[in-house]
Order: structure tokens, then C-alpha cells, then sequence
């Protein structure tokens, strides 16, 4: 069939595969490029890893590092005239380009929350690994049924004591306005985000595996978080995701006591704001990421998701030391986002954007190419008008 974008909102209902397949052999050329990580992970866990910074984390332990990797996501398969989703073709070209290479690569689709999956992954990884010696958790889902409890859980993204107006950009048209937010008036609203993107799922996901004996000495686990500017703090770091972000910091004590008879270890790292489906659901979050991209291109300091999980890989988690901590117990990547003359120019620039000027000042039109390339569009070598076999399968999927 013939796919092109079709988009509502800050969602983009179609995905092309050969698109998807061509971003993937970007990814993986570039892990390549950056040479091998020496004494990188073996055996390797992703939980959320069929995009953004999930799929960059499993391209970079497999071509990095020559690890096996078990993909656990939750995507939607292609049926006979309906493309599949970013991430199922996105994990479809991952695992044929790492099977080419010899490397072993399994994927899960299901509910990642669930008892269930995290039974099947455990079966899978004894009968196929034995152990992982990294589990990499970058979940991000607008809800999640507890698997104790049965109830459902919805994340809400607003400020928590007072209503919050600033900019925003429909990066679609350009357009800037502003916009009211209004703050929480449940408290329910702040304890449901914190069920759906705090710690406790990933403390269950430890819990579990090591109880299964599926966790090798030595293990590391890491999830990710962001802090951000000033800017963004009452509908980010200060709302209710910013409340599911401090549970989730939080959580490193806990799992490390979990993890200390086999000496592993757990780390946050905090992450570059950068386009993906989950961040450009957040009001506010589009603009500042367009100014950013501006700054950061012109000082030549851009990094993509996978830019970034490569210098995680390399540079903290797998660097000779032990990778250097904030105040706070966690790895920074945002470290070039939040130089101080970066932050300053943005904050200069977001006092200027209007619909106008923002073509000029800013980088909406590379937000803009970002986000299609999530679904496999804009990418250079790739026909749109031609046909495409829209029922690409992920070879090695268990579930
Ligand atoms: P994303 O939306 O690209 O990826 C989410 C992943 O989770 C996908 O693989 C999806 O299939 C999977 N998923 C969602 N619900 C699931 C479920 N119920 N069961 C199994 N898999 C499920 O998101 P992104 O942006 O890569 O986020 C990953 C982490 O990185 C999040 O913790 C996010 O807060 C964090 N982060 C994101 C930043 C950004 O600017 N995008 C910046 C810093 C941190």
C-alpha cells in the first residue's frame, strides 16, 4: 500500500516500514561509527523498547557491544491495509539488521506492567540468556493497570498548586500562543501519575527477575529522567510527571538494597529533552525543544536520542570509573542541554517567539522533520508515493 502521514494532533496515525528500517540502519551506522565499548553489557533487558530513547539503548548495547538483547514494548502489528506502528516496524528492522550480524535478538509485545509479560520475559531470558547484566527501563505510557490491584491507572500532565500560562507552538502550523493550564483539583491526579511513571513498576521488574535468578553478579540497571529548564517547571519538573520522576529517583536506594548480595547496581540518568512520541504530548515542552535545537545546532553540541544513549553507554555507564553523580545520586546526558550559556540563550529567545519570527529564531522546521522520521517519513532516500509491503513482521517475536 501506498503510506503517507496522516496526523491528529501531536499523533501521527501511520508509520512507513522502509522509512523506519532506513532510521534504524542510521541509528545503528552511527553506534558503529563511535568504534566498540569496551567491557559493555552482554546480555541485555529493554523495557520500552520499540522507540525514543528505548530503542537508541538497545541499538547501542547490540551494536556497541555485541550484546544479546530481549525487547519487551507494547505496539500494534500490521494488518492487510492498516500500517503497523512506529515502533513495531521500528523493532522489525532492528531485529533483521542485528540478526544479519549474528547478534541474538528477541522481541515481547505485550503489557510490560503485567505480571504476565514480566513471567514470559523471565522464561524467555533462562531458556535462551540465562542471566542479563543490564536492564534498561524507559517505559513511558499514558496509563498502566497495577497488576496487584486490577485498578487502572491514568497519567495526567498539569501543574500542581496553580494554574500555569506561558507559549506554545502547534509545530504542525507554527502558530504561537498561549496557553492555561490548569492545575490539579484531585490529589488523585498526582498519586495516578506517580502509579503510571514513578518507580514502583520498575522496582517490580527487579524484584521479579532477581527473584527468578535471572539477574547475573554484577547487573546494572538504569532508567531515565529530565529536569529541564525553569521554563518548563510548573507543567514538567514542579507537576505531576515532575512528582513521577522524583518517585522514580527515588526508587535507586530501594533497588540497589535489592541488588547488593549480587553487587548490582541502579542509576537514573537524566536525559536531553528531544522529540519523541511522548514529549511532544507535553503543552509548552514543543517550543522550548525547537529553541533548544536552534542553540544547540548552531554551537554544534545537537545530539538525537541516539547520540545520546551512545555517550551513556560509553562515557558513563560502561566508562572506565564509575560515572560521575549529581547532588542527587544521578547520571547526567543533560549535561550540554543545561550549560549555562545554552539555557541563557533559549531563555532569550523564548521571550521573543511569537508566530512571526519563528521560523527564523528557531528550529520548528528540524522539530518538524524529527518528529515525522519517529514514524519513518522524511527519510532522504525513500519514495512516498510508491508502494510498500505494510505487513513487515518483527522475525523473532515471542508474545
Ligand atoms: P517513547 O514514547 O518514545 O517510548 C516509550 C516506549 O514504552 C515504547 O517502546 C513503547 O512501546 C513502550 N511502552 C509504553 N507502554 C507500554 C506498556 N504498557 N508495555 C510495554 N511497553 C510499553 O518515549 P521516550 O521519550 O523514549 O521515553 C522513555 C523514557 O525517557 C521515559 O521515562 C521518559 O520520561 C524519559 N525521558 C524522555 C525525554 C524526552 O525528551 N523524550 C527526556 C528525558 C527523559
Amino acid at each position: 500500500m501506498i503510506i503517507q502521514p496522516r496526523t491528529r494532533g501531536f499523533i501521527c496515525l501511520t508509520a512507513h516500514p522502509e522509512g523506519a528500517a532506513s532510521h534504524i540502519k542510521q541509528q545503528i551506522d552511527y553506534v558503529k561509527s563511535k568504534g566498540e565499548i569496551s567491557d559493555g553489557p552482554k546480555n541485555v533487558l529493554v523495557i520500552g523498547a520499540s522507540t525514543g530513547f528505548g530503542i537508541a539503548s538497545r541499538i547501542t548495547a547490540a551494536f556497541g557491544s555485541k550484546a544479546s538483547t530481549i525487547g519487551v514494548f507494547f505496539e500494534k502489528p500490521a494488518a492487510p491495509g492498516k500500517p503497523g506502528t512506529a515502533g513495531w516496524y521500528n523493532s522489525a528492522a532492528f531485529e533483521q539488521q542485528a540478526h544479519q550480524e549474528g547478534l541474538y535478538a528477541k522481541s515481547i509485545n505485550g503489557d510490560a506492567f503485567s505480571d504476565e509479560i514480566k513471567q514470559q520475559t523471565i522464561d524467555l531470558i533462562k531458556k535462551d540468556l540465562g542471566q542479563v547484566d543490564l536492564v534498561v527501563y524507559s517505559l513511558a505510557s499514558p496509563r498502566r493497570t497495577h497488576p496487584k490491584t486490577g485498578v487502572q491507572h491514568n497519567s495526567v500532565l498539569k501543574p500542581i498548586d496553580e494554574p500555569f500560562t506561558d507559549k506554545t507552538v502547534d509545530f504542525h502550523t507554527g502558530v504561537v500562543s498561549d496557553i492555561t493550564i490548569n492545575p490539579v483539583t484531585d490529589p488523585a491526579d498526582i498519586d495516578n501519575t506517580v502509579a503510571v511513571m514513578g518507580g514502583e513498576d520498575w522496582k517490580f521488574w527487579i524484584e521479579e527477575l532477581k527473584a527468578a535468578g535471572v539477574l547475573a553478579e554484577g547487573v546494572k540497571t538504569v532508567a531515565y529522567s529530565y529536569i529541564g529548564p525553569e521554563l518548563t517547571y510548573p507543567i514538567y519538573r514542579n507537576g505531576t510527571i515532575g512528582r513521577a520522576k522524583d518517585d522514580l529517583e527515588a526508587t535507586v536506594p530501594t533497588i540497589n538494597a535489592l541488588l547488593s548480595d549480587i553487587n548490582g547496581i541502579s542509576y537514573v540518568s537524566v536525559n536531553k529533552a528531544l522529540v519523541t512520541q511522548s514529549s511532544s504530548a507535553i503543552p509548552v515542552v514543543p517550543l522550548y525543544i525547537s529553541l533548544l535545537y536552534k542553540v544547540m545546532k548552531q554551537k554544534g553540541i545537537h545530539e538525537g536520542t541516539i547520540e545520546q544513549m551512545q555517550r551513556l553507554f560509553a562515557e558513563r555507564l560502561y566508562a572506565s570509573n564509575l560515572p560521575e553523580l549529581d547532588d542527587k545520586g544521578r547520571i547526567r546526558v543533560d549535561d550540554l542541554e543545561m550549560r549555562e550559556d545554552v539555557q541563557k540563550e533559549v531563555a532569550e529567545l523564548w521571550t521573543q517567539a511569537t508566530t512571526e519570527n519563528l521560523s527564523e529564531i528557531s528550529d520548528i522546521e528540524g522539530y518538524r522533520n524529527d518528529f515525522f522520521r519517529l514514524f519513518g517519513f522524511n527519510v532522504e532516500q525513500i519514495d512516498y508515493e510508491k508502494d510498500t509491503n505494510e505487513l513487515v513482521q518483527v522475525p523473532s517475536l515471542t508474545v
